[in-house]
């Protein structure tokens, strides 16, 4: 059976440690509104999205009175109060916390609540581009720069050819069980295209956008504000 179910699940159990900020990086307020708020509202406004878990850490005190302003989001969206201590281990929490709920075959769309830029147009991409895919994948920018290997120095130890080179992003769909099996499997991955991949399998790159990178540093928050105010 192939299934058309789409489900969200969003890592959001960090602290946002190079971010410095006085609360998780993904409470601060954004063009308007929460961080936290545009990924919700976007996965919550895509019809393709049957339903969007958040997992926070057992301590978070921030999303209940985030969610309790968005009244709108109240039947599109669920709390998992299960984080781990890695990104990984808070998304097979929350893999294991919505089993009963989802189907072997469900995709799952794994995807940063560090990423503000996330649009339902870049969404459907991904997932009309793996609606037939036996494997899944991720949105992905190809690199543009050149790039170079450092000695540990200092300096270039070697330029290293950029052709096929893609910078990885989120959101990462694959299906519910083999996703669970990868993430049980792997080793420490920072995403779950590399533990897909650790199974010998070759997930897909669809593009993604520069506006959906990583919110990390303190000096990403103006360049997310830009994305997020001028539509772009
Ligand atoms: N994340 C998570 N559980 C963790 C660590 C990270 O759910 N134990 C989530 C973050 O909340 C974020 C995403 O994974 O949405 C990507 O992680 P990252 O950008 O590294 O966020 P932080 O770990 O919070 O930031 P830092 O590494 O600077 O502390
Ligand atoms: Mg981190």
């Amino acid at each position: 059976m192939t299934s058309t179910r789409h489900f969200a699940l969003i890592p959001a159990a960090g602290v946002g440690a190079r971010m410095g900020a006085d609360c998780p990086k993904q409470y601060l307020p954004l063009a308007g509104k929460l961080m936290m708020m545009h990924v919700l509202d976007t996965f919550a406004s895509s019809p393709l999205i049957e339903h969007t878990f958040v997992v926070v850490s057992a301590e978070d005190g921030y999303i209940r009175d985030a969610l309790a302003s968005a009244g709108h989001l109240e039947k599109r969206v669920s709390v998992l109060f299960n984080g781990g201590e890695t990104r990984h281990q808070s998304v097979l929490n929350g893999l294991k916390a919505v089993r009963e709920q989802v189907a072997d075959d469900d995709w799952i769309l794994v995807h940063d609540a560090a990423r503000p830029g996330l649009t339902v147009e870049l969404l459907e991409r991904l997932v009309s581009a793996l609606r037939e895919d036996a494997v899944g994948g991720l949105l992905a920018l190809p690199v543009v720069d050149t790039l170079k290997r450092s000695d540990g120095f200092g300096r270039v130890a070697q330029t290293v050819a950029r052709e096929a080179l893609w910078a990885a992003q989120t959101p990462q769909m694959f299906r519910y069980a083999l996703l669970r099996h990868a993430l049980e499997q792997a080793a420490a991955v920072t995403d779950e295209a590399s533990a897909v991949e650790a199974l010998g399998l070759r997930p897909r790159l669809v593009e993604g956008s520069p506006r959906n990178f990583k919110v990390t540093l303190p000096h990403d928050v103006s360049l997310a504000e830009l994305h997020l105010k001028g539509n772009s």
